[in-house]
């Protein structure tokens, strides 16, 4: 009895101390506290339950963070209790016993060969290897974890394909955090045409990462960071196509995990804050999603709408952006040119022909003598050459805002005229505002410095409302230097980041680009006067920062970012119940009111929408990006204005076609987002009827069913007060809110409610009238229309958009 219980704590604590660095044929790990672990510690393999399962599997995992498991090995057959067992065996095969000695799992290493003095071991790398003792090629290990991934792709892991045992190696996400088993969603090279790398939902291609094009994968753009972390590779062969990513730098521990909802994140491991941070997000923007655009658009992040038919072709359909487009004119195979495009990612590739040995001259003869050929670009940018072809329509195509490899798109010589034509008056046009423009700066540099002058005085007078002028090498500091994991998003004036002061005070900095349109007038106007704008539903600006021509706006910072986040969004749409919804619809009103009639200034917002609504961590609502805005002299209450600035869908028809701002532009605005708060579905690029947002809330007006508009996630529309899991609105409320939107979206301006009003109407506490008809119709009409052009042309007067034209002789 004695001996019994003495030879039990032995083993205690032969477990509790056994973290072993190498296991030999004989050697066992029981669950409960043994592992294995790396040379130097990073990882240690063992047993685990995951989340909040109570089965234990075989996993692998950082020793820093042991509850980020990298790898598992018996992802689809779990042990139910903790009595398994992992053995190992002269033939280096590895075997998971349960309780019952069932065989719960077990590797299957090359047979042909018979080890003599197999090892168990796991590499600093996170790769489990069997292998002979002293044999460290690794094209002589029996068996390696890294053959079979789970839901990370550690630098030094590979997918691909065996192209001679068909054998595929690929990255598959967890069912759910608490089951590792496989789910839906996997990483993995598509070999057919040119091969490339996509994420699929089970069959479905949802995410394309692309070909590679001798220097990263084509349809997405490199790490941005100045400093690349990883070096890639991606081999095509006769035997295997694998990708591949390495670390340029050992010191960082960094992994690419795919969750179980299919997002692929790049983490590094911050030593420092002992926390993972994400590096990169592989889905970043709307565009991600494959074919978002359909045939023939491309799709362009930031932009409205997203998707915008090529040079040459026309929309299928005028509602729905994912039907594609079509040719203008059709192609007539022998009598057909090429557009040369800059900022085009490449297509799918999935239907196309690459010759590694082609040069580009070569590649546009066969892509000619093919009349299915409909587009042509080199294989490789790196070294110049290659050929690649598109022999079908070309789809999945993201536009970027700066040159990337060039994509020469068929199209007949008569659309190649057209659009040559088109260069030559826009052209005409730049060289005509670069005459103007640097007289115009000069008269802004002057007030620049009158401005500097004057902001320099009002700190030695310590106004309450004093603006700060940050030095570069503080703000640098602050951001990391500007590095992309702090990056909070991309305004529409440049990259905007979040930054800690070193009291520990947290700022948002917009980084103003260089070529966003934005000169000193507007970076000017917005710092004079926000600063002296303190209003509960506005955000709040510091100051500023100028370094050069660089220059910069330092704003308070707010954690639940923009509204739009919100309201546009599948999952936290249902964290705002009416409600919030009410509440910031209030807030907004308070903010627009505040500027309009009762700050000091008078100002016109100009571009009011839902990115530029941010949230506070109360879901306050705060009026954002002033820099459109103008400053009014009291008896004037309307402004021509040579530029068109403001997004498309929020603004008034007026404003669109003529340029005419007034506060009730931005009323008109402010009605368009009433109606996407309370629909969840933004004007632009409202696809789910033959309607545009306001079209259709008006319809349903008229035909008194105006409920019918709400958000499903607010409630149901049958019932006086309708009640849902999330709380309950009432229906008098909405409705109000609903007739206050199309009172301020109304065509004349005259009509529409001024903001003073607006409170009162809100509030239930005076009767409103009847709308009239929306001014909606700019959205059907500004697309293919004169007018429309012409105010396109206006908002992007600076375009430098290279494209030139090559003409083919026709026989
Ligand atoms: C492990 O650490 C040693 C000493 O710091 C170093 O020389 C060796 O390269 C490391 N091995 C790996 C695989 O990182
Ligand atoms: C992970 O680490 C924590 C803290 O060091 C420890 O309490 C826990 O038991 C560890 N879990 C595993 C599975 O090793
Ligand atoms: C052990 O595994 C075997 C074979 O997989 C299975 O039949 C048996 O039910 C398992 N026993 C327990 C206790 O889970
Ligand atoms: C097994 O190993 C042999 C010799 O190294 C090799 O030629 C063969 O391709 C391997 N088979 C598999 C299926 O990996
Ligand atoms: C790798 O990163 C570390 C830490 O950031 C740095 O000190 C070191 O110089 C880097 N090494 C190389 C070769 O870049
Ligand atoms: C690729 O192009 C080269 C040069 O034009 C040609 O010799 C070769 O046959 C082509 N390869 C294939 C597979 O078509
Ligand atoms: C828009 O087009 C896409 C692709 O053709 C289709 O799946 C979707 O149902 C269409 N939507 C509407 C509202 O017609």
């Amino acid at each position: 009895m004695e001996t019994l219980w003495w030879s039990t704590l032995f083993f205690f604590f032969i477990f509790k101390a056994s973290t072993l660095k190498i296991i030999n044929p004989g050697d066992v790990i029981k669950d409960g506290g043994e592992t294995l672990e790396s040379e130097n510690g990073t990882f240690e393999m063992g047993f685990f339950s995951p989340g909040n399962s109570n089965n234990r599997y075989i996993g692998i995992w950082y020793k820093f963070s042991n509850t980020t498991v990298v790898w598992v090995a018996n992802r689809e057959a779990p042990v139910s209790d903790n009595n398994g067992v992992l053995s190992f065996d002269n033939n280096g095969i590895l075997t998971l016993f349960n309780e019952t000695n069932g065989v719960v799992w077990y590797t299957n290493p090359n047979t042909s060969r018979t080890p003599h003095e197999p090892v168990l071991q796991l590499f600093d790398s996170g790769n489990l290897v069997v292998k002979e003792k002293n044999e460290d090629d690794s094209k002589n290990f029996f068996w390696e974890s890294f053959d079979f991934p789970s839901d990370n792709l550690l630098p030094g892991m590979k997918i691909g394909i065996n192209l001679i045992t068909g054998f595929e190696y690929y990255i598959s996400s967890w069912k759910s955090s608490d089951d590792p088993s496989q789910g839906q969603y996997s990483l993995r090279i598509d070999p057919h045409g040119y091969p490339q790398v996509v994420l699929k939902k089970g069959s479905e291609t949802v995410y394309r990462a692309g070909s590679w094009d001798g220097h990263y994968l084509s349809a997405r753009k490199p790490d941005d960071n100045p400093i690349p972390l990883y070096s890639y590779n991606f081999v095509i062969n006769e035997n295997e196509i694998y990708f591949k990513s390495e670390l340029k730098n050992s010191s960082f521990i960094s992994r690419y995990t795919m969750d179980p909802s299919g997002l692929m994140q790049r983490f590094i491991w911050n030593q420092m804050k002992n926390e993972w941070q994400v590096y990169s997000t592989a889905q970043a923007d709307g565009c991600s999603t494959y074919g978002l655009c359909g045939s023939y658009a491309s799709c362009k992040s930031g932009r409205f709408p997203l998707c915008s038919c090529l040079e040459g072709f026309k929309p299928k359909s005028s509602m729905n952006t994912s039907d594609g487009c079509s040719r203008t004119t059709e192609l007539g195979c022998s009598g057909d040119g090429f557009l040369k495009q800059r900022r085009l990612a490449l297509p799918d590739t999935s239907k196309s022909w690459a010759n590694g040995s082609m040069n580009l001259k070569e590649c546009e003869e066969f892509c000619v003598k093919n009349c299915a050929c409909t587009a042509y670009a080199n294989l490789d940018v790196t070294k110049g050459s290659g050929c690649l072809v598109w022999l079908d329509e070309l789809i999945d195509i993201t536009e970027f805002s700066q040159d990337v490899q060039p994509l020469y798109i068929r199209l007949p010589i008569s659309e190649l005229d057209k659009i040559q034509r088109k260069m030559e008056k826009k052209k005409a046009v730049i060289i005509a505002i670069s005459i103007i423009v640097p007289m115009g700066s000069m008269v802004t540099l002057f007030l620049l410095y009158k401005l500097k002058k004057n902001l320099s005085n009002k700190g030695k007078t310590k106004e309450k409302m004093e603006m700060q002028i940050f030095d570069f090498a503080t703000i640098a500091n602050a951001t990391n230097n500007f590095s992309s994991n702090n990056k909070l998003g991309q305004g529409g004036f440049g990259n905007v980041y979040k930054g800690m002061l070193k009291e520990g005070k947290e700022i948002a900095v917009k980084r103003l680009s260089k070529d966003s349109g934005q000169g000193f007038d507007e970076f000017k106007s917005e710092v004079t006067l926000i600063v002296k704008l303190q209003h509960r539903n506005l955000v709040k600006l510091f100051g500023c920062c100028i370094k050069g021509d660089e220059r910069m706006l330092i704003y308070e910072y707010l954690p639940n970012k923009s509204l739009d986040n919100f309201i546009f969004d599948k999952t936290r749409n249902k964290l705002l119940d009416w409600e919030r919804r009410f509440h910031i619809i209030d807030g907004i009103a308070r903010g627009l009111l505040y500027l309009h009639h009762d700050s000091r200034l008078r100002i016109i917002h100009r571009d009011l929408k839902a990115s530029n609504i941010l949230l506070d961590n109360d879901m306050n609502p705060k009026i954002s990006d002033f820099g459109l805005a103008r400053m009014f002299g009291g008896d004037q209450i309307e402004d021509k204005t040579r530029r068109v600035v403001g997004t498309y869908g929020y603004m008034s028809p007026e404003y669109a076609f003529y340029g005419r701002f007034s506060m009730k532009s931005d009323v008109f605005s402010f009605g368009v987002l009433i109606l996407e708060i309370i629909t969840g579905k933004r004007n632009r690029g409202y696809s789910d009827i033959n309607h545009n947002l306001l079209e259709h809330a008006w319809r349903l007006w008229t035909e008194g069913r105006p409920l019918e508009l709400i958000n499903k996630t607010i409630g149901d529309t049958d019932g006086g007060n309708a009640t849902t899991s999330d709380g309950t609105y009432i229906t008098s409320e909405v409705l109000r809110c609903i007739h206050v939107a199309l009172l301020c979206v109304q065509q004349r301006p005259e009509d529409r409610p001024k903001m003073s009003s607006m409170l009162l109407m809100l509030g239930g506490e005076s009767t409103l009238p009847e709308p009239n008809q929306p001014g909606y119709f700019i959205e059907k009409d500004w697309l293919p229309s004169a007018t429309a052009a012409d105010c396109r042309s206006r908002k992007q007067s600076t375009s430098s958009n290279e494209v030139t034209i090559t003409m083919l002789d026709a026989r």
